[in-house]
Parts: structure tokens; sequence; C-alpha cells
């Protein structure tokens, strides 16, 4: 699974314009063993949703709010997102965790109510700098799993992609070693066989992001506990975008 999240990026004619030659790459090369999702900002997802209408490209949005509707000046609900043919939403990135004080709690409502509506959250976890250099990254992500997920039935979970991120790695062109991330993925899936079960474990998505760049990309995906990549800056250009997916097929 390659996940494209533009973040703050692009109007509608650039986000038109990408949605056109990813599609056409996509058919061209027949594109069937990954689901590649685009993530655009929220004014971009319907032109986006248009363009890529009947490929195997599908759409994300990049946040949500958990209410259902009503007096929420500047919020986005699951149903708009569900209105304009989005699947999938990133939910609790470290960017919205820090900048808007998203905390464990605000995530796991979030992500009860993507699930209610019929959308598949795509859960950011992943530990500060100082964090990591403390040594304290499986409690730091162990705390942001179990209460990110808190009440998630087991029905449920089969439609959660997990999604870590070490955040000193985001913008910082300092990717984790694939060896960093197979350890943490495999850390995390034994947390989650706790939580659930065996099975739960073995088949849940776990993604990887962080500065994944199509020099890098490869490597990163050669784990087996690694299933694919969340990807910021290196999805703005459908060229390099495409060569990380070419990595991961
Ligand atoms: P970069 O790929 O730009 O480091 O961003 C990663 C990210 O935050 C994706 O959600």
């Amino acid at each position: 699974m390659i996940v494209a999240n533009w973040k703050m990026n692009k109007g509608i004619v650039q986000s038109q314009q990408f949605a056109e030659e990813l599609k056409a790459y996509a058919e061209k090369h027949k594109v069937v063993n990954a689901d590649i999702v685009i993530c655009p900002p929220y004014t971009s997802l319907d032109v986006v949703n248009k363009k890529i209408s009947g490929s195997a490209i599908k759409l994300g949005a990049q946040n949500l709010f958990y209410e259902t509707s009503g007096a929420f000046t500047g919020e986005v609900s699951a149903g708009m997102l569900k209105s304009c043919g989005c699947e999938y939403v990133i939910l609790g990135h470290s960017e919205r965790r820090k900048h808007f004080n998203e905390t464990n709690a605000i995530v796991n409502k979030k992500v009860l109510k993507a699930l209610d509506e019929g959308l598949k959250p795509i859960v950011c976890i992943g530990e500060n700098l100082q964090e990591h250099d403390d040594k304290l990254t499986e409690p730091v992500i162990e705390e942001q799993l179990t209460k990110s997920l808190a009440h998630v039935s087991t029905e449920d979970i089969g439609n959660i992609t997990i999604a870590y991120e070490p955040i000193w790695a985001i913008g910082t062109g300092k990717n984790a070693t694939p060896h960093q991330a197979e350890s943490v993925h495999n850390f995390l899936r034994k947390k989650i066989k706790k939580m659930y079960n065996e099975n739960v474990s073995k088949n849940i998505r776990i993604i990887y992001g962080g500065s994944i760049s199509p020099d890098n990309a490869k490597e990163l995906f050669a784990s087996p506990s690694v299933n694919g990549g969340l990807v910021g800056g290196a999805s703005l250009e459908v060229e390099s975008f495409v060569k990380i997916i070419n990595s991961s097929l």
C-alpha cells in the first residue's frame, strides 16, 4: 500500500494534472498489486475523485471531525468525505497532533467515527527525536497505539492501517533504517496480537512514513513486516511517486 499525503499542497489545477498523469501511468503499467491512495487537501478531493474514477487508484482525506454535522465552523465530517468519494482517511498525523493539539483521545474519537461511517482509517503513530534518543520509542508508540485504537472491535480492526512515522524522520531527509522500521513494526504486531489475536496481528497493514524517496523505498519495503509507505514530499511529483510505487511491486 502506497499512500500519498500531499499535506497543504496543490490547488485544483495541479491536483487534476497529477491525478490524470498518475491514472495514465497506473493504466499503462496495469498496477494491480499495490493499493495506491492519494490524499489531497479537502479542496481537491472532488476533482481528484473525478479524475481517478474507473482506475485502481483510491482516494483518502488527511483528517476529519468526529461529529456528524452542525455548528463546527471550518470542520469536515466523515459523511462529507464519503460524498467526495473517499475510501480512506489519515488520522492522528504527527503534524495534527503537534499544531492542532490532537491527543490520543481525540484521534480515537475520529477513528471510531470513521469506522462507523465506513471509512478506512490510516492511523499515524511515532516518536519524536527526544523520545527516540532517550530510547522511549516502544512505550511512546505503545501508548499511542492502544489509546488511538481504544474500543475498536476485532471486526473493525481489519479496516485499519497503522502508519509508523517517526517524527524525526518526517521532512528531514533522515529516514529510519530498514532494520529500525522492521523492528518497530514487529513490536507493533506483538502488541496487536495481545490486543486482538494472532490472525489480526499477521494481517494488519503497517506502513512506514518519513523521508521515503525513490532512493530508499526498495530497501524500506523489503521487510515482510513493512507493508508499504506513507509518502509526503516525494508524493508531490508524479515521477518520484511512481518510482516509489515501482519499488513496492
Ligand atoms: P515526508 O515523506 O515528507 O518525510 O513526510 C512523511 C509524512 O509525514 C507522510 O505523512
